[in-house]
């Protein structure tokens, strides 16, 4: 059984006029900004998994409408907006993985004087607050075994931060970090683990075309690491490969 069992079922029925039937139950993903780059990959490699996938685009479909598969649904949700994303979860049985993947860069300013403070804390409510948002939205849905995706960074990682600027980016990834373990402990005692994510640096708009990681690659190590995930790793900060990212 493929992907610890995501493709198969949960529960073993018993039918008296046909025997043995197979009661197949599917799991649950919830992604958001899924309509390109990461997102979109990590919606078809969920979906080859056997997953449902609630796949949430902020303006355009983008490359979500080229998908042909009964296990997705499209909803527009932009991560700010607390009416959209209830209105998106309320229409969810329950929900077996949330991955917090929307998030945007900051102004590439190269010196403090161009910091733009109102951009700066659009970039903290989209990359920090916005994933909170939709977890403490999901929180309904999320039940004992679901496994919480925070789609960081290691520009989110203090001990890393050697060539200072992409400020706005950096502060919101560390975060982004420190609410997640602060939810932490809340979320061991319902079951729930939490992976911080390092994808890698991806070629997608945000990565831009010099990053040495494909889409699929990246996504690639993400899944593994979704698969092992177990509520005694819970918190860890790791790279799409695995390896430990130091805070
Ligand atoms: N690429 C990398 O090298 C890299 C490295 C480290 C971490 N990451 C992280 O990985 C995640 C995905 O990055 P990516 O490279 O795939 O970026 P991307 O290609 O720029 O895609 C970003 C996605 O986030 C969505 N988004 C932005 N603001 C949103 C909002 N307010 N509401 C809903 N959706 C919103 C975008 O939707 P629109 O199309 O509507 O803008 C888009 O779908 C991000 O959290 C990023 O910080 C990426």
């Amino acid at each position: 059984m493929d992907f610890n069992g995501i493709n198969c079922c949960r529960t073993l029925g018993l039918n008296p006029y046909l025997g043995m039937s197979l009661v197949v139950v599917m799991k649950n993903a919830l992604v958001t900004g899924a309509n390109r780059g990461i997102g979109l990959e990590l919606t078809k490699q969920l979906l080859d998994s056997g997953f449902n996938v609630h796949a949430t685009f902020r303006t355009s479909k983008g490359g979500l409408e080229a998908i042909n598969n009964p296990g997705l649904s499209i909803h527009k949700m932009d991560v700010r907006n607390k009416e959209q994303i209830k209105k998106v979860i309320d229409s969810i049985e329950s929900i077996d993985l949330l991955i917090n993947n929307a998030g945007v860069a900051d102004g590439r300013w190269q010196s403090i004087s161009e910091i733009d403070v109102e951009h700066a804390l659009e970039v903290l409510n989209i990359n920090s607050v916005s994933p909170v948002l939709v977890t403490q939205q999901a929180l309904t849905k999320l039940t004992e075994g679901s496994k919480i995706v925070m789609m960081s960074s290691l520009m989110g990682s203090i001990s890393d931060c050697r060539s200072g600027r992409s400020y706005a980016y950096r502060a919101s990834k560390t975060a982004l970090n420190m609410f997640s373990i602060a939810m932490k402990n809340e979320l061991d005692t319902l079951g729930i683990s939490l992976l911080i994510m390092h994808p890698g640096w991806v070629e997608t708009d945000m990565g831009g075309p010099n990053a040495p990681l494909s889409t699929t690659e990246s996504v690639r190590g993400i899944m593994e690491r979704i698969e092992e995930q177990n509520l005694s790793m819970s918190g860890r900060y790791v790279e799409f490969d695995g390896s430990t990212i130091e805070w």
